[in-house]
């Protein structure tokens, strides 16, 4: 008999405290964020993008970044990887300026990982950033000076990967145009292609990361919106294509506000219980439990619920 090999291991970003939050019309309180991270914390993810240091006349909801970090010294385990968004220098400074808070009252940084975000569509650049995507390259050079100077990681995502809101289909090409910026100047750790409006079929998402083949599959990461139900077979075509990496958000919450048109809010991310289930039923493991991911779940769905119809605890 063959000797057996281990499963294989897959990780997943849990993205709500970010993703899943930034699209809520309802103020969550800052507390409230602090109390679902301590929950995802238990469930056993290895990582968790934690906030924005983006401008919050942009995303108010995320304008208490500070605070929430602040508010979570001491609860951020070694072994887990914190990430957050950073659009230009001002945000790097705010993150350095938290992560210097976190060090001296606790010992522990607060964010381990630089999450740079562009598009492989114009229009969606400039709707999202105010900017060309050759722009937000540029402004992007000093943040990854600076997050190598200061030992973090990088991700680089790519949004609009596979269609626009604005614009329809996107081709392969601005995608691996936009991919390999990241790649060779900007020296990404992770590159994330992600799905902004949950558009792709499983085939194309052999498509896009065989057109990525160059880059190594264990630095992709795929990051699905769950719009038509057809996130969980992206799953699956992306672990067949070699990725190990993707992202999920709690209860399917998230979206980003400048991905809504007039017609259509922006979908949610693709529920991290739906993403478990399809990675563990191509045979593949986690460390998360499945009961404690439940009830941050449940926990998200009720902040949520009570920032919808503005009751109090
Ligand atoms: P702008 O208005 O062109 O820039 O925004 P600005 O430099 O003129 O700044 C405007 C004001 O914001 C100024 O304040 C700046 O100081 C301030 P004022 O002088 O008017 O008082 N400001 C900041 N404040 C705090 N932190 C900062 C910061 N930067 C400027 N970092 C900018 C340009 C990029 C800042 C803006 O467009 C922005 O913040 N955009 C972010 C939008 C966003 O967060 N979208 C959602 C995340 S992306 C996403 O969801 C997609 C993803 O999930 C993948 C996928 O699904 O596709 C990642
Ligand atoms: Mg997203």
């Amino acid at each position: 008999m063959p000797p057996l090999t281990p499963p294989e291991r897959v990780r997943i970003v849990e993205v709500s405290p970010r993703d899943g939050l930034q699209n809520e019309a309802g103020r969550v309180p800052t507390a409230d964020k602090a109390e679902l991270v301590r929950a995802l914390v238990a469930s056993g993810l290895p990582e968790i993008e934690l906030t924005s240091f983006v401008s919050p006349k942009w995303i108010p909801q995320l304008g208490d970044a500070a605070e929430l970090l602040e508010m979570l010294a001491g609860d951020l385990p070694k072994d887990i990887l914190f990430s957050a968004l950073v659009p230009n220098m001002r945000g790097m400074e705010r993150l350095l300026e938290a992560n210097e808070k976190a060090t001296r009252t606790t010992g522990r940084r607060a964010i381990d990982k630089v999450c740079l975000f562009t598009a492989a569509s114009e229009t969606f650049s400039q709707k999202n950033t105010n900017a060309t995507i050759d722009e937000t390259l540029e402004r992007f050079a000093p943040v990854a000076t600076a997050t190598r100077e200061h030992g973090l990681q990088l991700r680089g995502y790519i949004s609009c990967a596979f269609a626009c809101p604005f614009e329809g289909e996107v081709e392969t090409t601005a995608v691996t145009r936009v991919a390999d910026r990241l790649v060779e100047d900007l020296r990404v750790d992770e590159l994330s292609i992600a799905d902004t409006i949950g558009h792709a079929k499983s085939e194309d998402v052999t498509e896009r990361i065989a057109a990525l083949s160059h880059v190594e599959s264990t630095r992709i990461n795929l990051h699905l919106h769950d719009t038509f139900g057809r996130a969980a077979d992206c799953v699956r075509a992306g672990l067949r294509a070699g990725v190990r990496s993707f992202d999920g958000a709690v209860g399917g919450l998230g979206g980003c506000p400048y991905a809504s048109t007039p017609e259509k809010r922006a979908p949610g991310n693709i529920a991290t219980s739906t993403l478990l289930h399809s990675i563990e039923e191509e045979g593949f493991v986690t460390d998360i439990d499945h009961a404690k991911l439940g009830d941050a779940q449940r926990l998200a769905e009720e902040l949520v619920d009570r920032a919808r119809t503005g009751a109090s605890a």
